[in-house]
């Protein structure tokens, strides 16, 4: 599976992508919110639930509390509201101790969850190990930190196949339209990035130019 998924919490830009029928799902986290204008969580998770839930888009939620019990009950929480709206809703839990325990948990009590923040193959392996159905690796920040994004994703699939493991690997933090191909090559199942490279993703230059020059021999026989 190479899916591709819309890193944004922007309506305009997920029904963009999503008309193109480029996009199989939405991803947020906080900082993604944080680039919409200020308002309501629940207003802007709204949205995006009801309209991932009529398209059939996947969609990811990540919790914001930081203590395991408010962890569990916030996702318990996000999840209960939302998900008679967009049947395929993921909530996004950090991988860490705590939190590790919290993915258990929610993920018995039949939370789909996508652990994220994940920057080595042993961490997605634990998520994975947890019960998360999405694993979410940071691609570009770990290949910054000097990673190997290639033998993290590889062997994290090693992991899941191994285990008969219905866990799917995510690949974020992509910067460009190369990143995605080379994160689907590596062998990862879902590629989630923002509009500026799903954009850069339909456009070629030469392509541009071929057009131009087919609608000109055109213009000039009909004309
Ligand atoms: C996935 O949804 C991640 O949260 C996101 O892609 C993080 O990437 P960034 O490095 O662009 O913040």
């Amino acid at each position: 599976m190479n899916h591709l998924f819309a890193d944004t919490a922007n309506l305009k830009e997920i029904i963009q992508a999503n008309e193109m029928g480029a996009i199989q799902g939405v991803t947020t986290n906080p900082s993604i919110i944080a680039k919409e204008p200020k308002g309501s969580f629940d207003e802007i998770i709204k949205k995006l639930a009801e309209y991932c839930g009529y398209e059939k888009l996947s969609l990811s939620v990540e919790v914001f509390a930081t203590e395991y019990e408010q962890i569990i009950r916030q996702a318990s929480e996000i999840y209960e509201k939302y998900i008679d709206t967009c049947p395929e809703l993921y909530v996004k839990i950090p991988v860490g101790f705590d939190e590790l325990r919290a993915i258990r948990v929610c993920s018995k009590k039949g939370i789909k969850i996508n652990a994220t923040i994940c920057y080595s193959e042993q961490q997605l392996q634990l998520c994975a190990s947890a019960g998360a159905k999405y694993i979410s690796l940071f691609y570009c920040r770990l290949r910054q930190h000097g990673g190997d994004v290639q033998r993290a994703i590889r062997r994290a699939k090693s992991y899941i196949h191994s285990n008969d493991l219905e866990t799917k690997l995510i690949c974020g933090s992509i910067r460009t339209q190369q990143d995605v191909s080379d994160a689907w090559e590596f062998g990862a199942d879902i590629v989630t990035t923002g509009l500026n490279v799903i954009n850069e993703m339909v456009e070629h230059p030469k392509t541009t130019e071929s057009y131009e020059g087919f609608n000109k021999d055109f213009s000039n026989w009909i004309g």
